[in-house]
């Protein structure tokens, strides 16, 4: 039996439910993708005093036309809260991010979160991780980074907002606390993307016509 998921209004109610963990007053980090895509008028719509922090270039000009207060993440260094979606859930609550190559910023913004709240239609939820997992590298020394950390291919994407190069490891993905010690630990690895449940707080997946949530902590 073939069974249709309409992963758009997966996301939408998703980002829906999110956007309603919102506090006025509160410091929002903001995510990068399609889910948080619908996060963002959701959030808008509300009408509350918030000043958010961005991901991504896109993020931030789709917030800002929105009305949503983006400034510089250099004047904040604590977040209330951070919504954002991912390519992969776990069961554990691993995560993989940057399918947006976002995901050195992203995990800068989350993990200055108090709170990060993670957003998915469920074809997001998977058994366990696999390949691709996102890098970010130095363009110095390219080549012997890429052989370092192989099997590895280059994304053919532009740069960073931060000049790194994109990157994706597509070697087996068995333990992914060991894989993710050893992808930081390798010289010219900027940020991979695996991110830890330590650094989640929930998870909101649309699922059908239902949300399913989660608290990790
Ligand atoms: C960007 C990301 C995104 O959160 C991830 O790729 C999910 O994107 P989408 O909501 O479009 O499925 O990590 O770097």
């Amino acid at each position: 039996m073939v069974v249709l998921v309409d992963v758009e209004r997966e996301k939408r109610i998703a980002a829906e439910a999110a956007a309603e963990l919102v506090e006025d007053g509160m410091r929002v980090g903001l995510g990068t993708g399609s889910t948080v895509a619908y996060l963002l008028p959701a959030l808008a719509g509300r009408g509350l005093d918030l000043v958010c922090v961005a991901t991504s270039s896109r993020t931030e000009e789709l917030g800002r036309d929105l009305g949503l207060n983006v400034v510089r993440f250099d004047s904040l260094d604590e977040l209330d809260i951070a919504i954002d979606g991912a390519d992969q859930i776990a069961p554990d609550g691993w995560l993989v991010k940057g399918g947006g190559a976002a995901h050195t910023r992203e995990k800068i913004v989350l993990a200055a979160a108090d709170r990060f709240v993670v957003i998915a239609d469920s074809t997001k939820a998977v058994d366990a991780l696999s390949p691709p997992i996102p890098l970010e590298l130095m363009s110095f020394g390219l080549e012997a980074t890429l052989r370092h950390v192989a099997p590895a291919r280059r994304r053919d994407v532009p740069p960073s907002p931060d000049g790194g190069v994109i990157a994706d490891y597509v070697g087996p993905v068995e333990n992914p606390a060991d894989l993710a010690v050893w992808l930081a630990s390798v010289p010219g690895v900027i940020e991979h993307g695996l991110f830890p449940p330590e650094l989640v707080a929930e998870i909101v997946v649309g699922r059908g016509a239902e949300i399913h949530r989660r608290s990790l902590r």
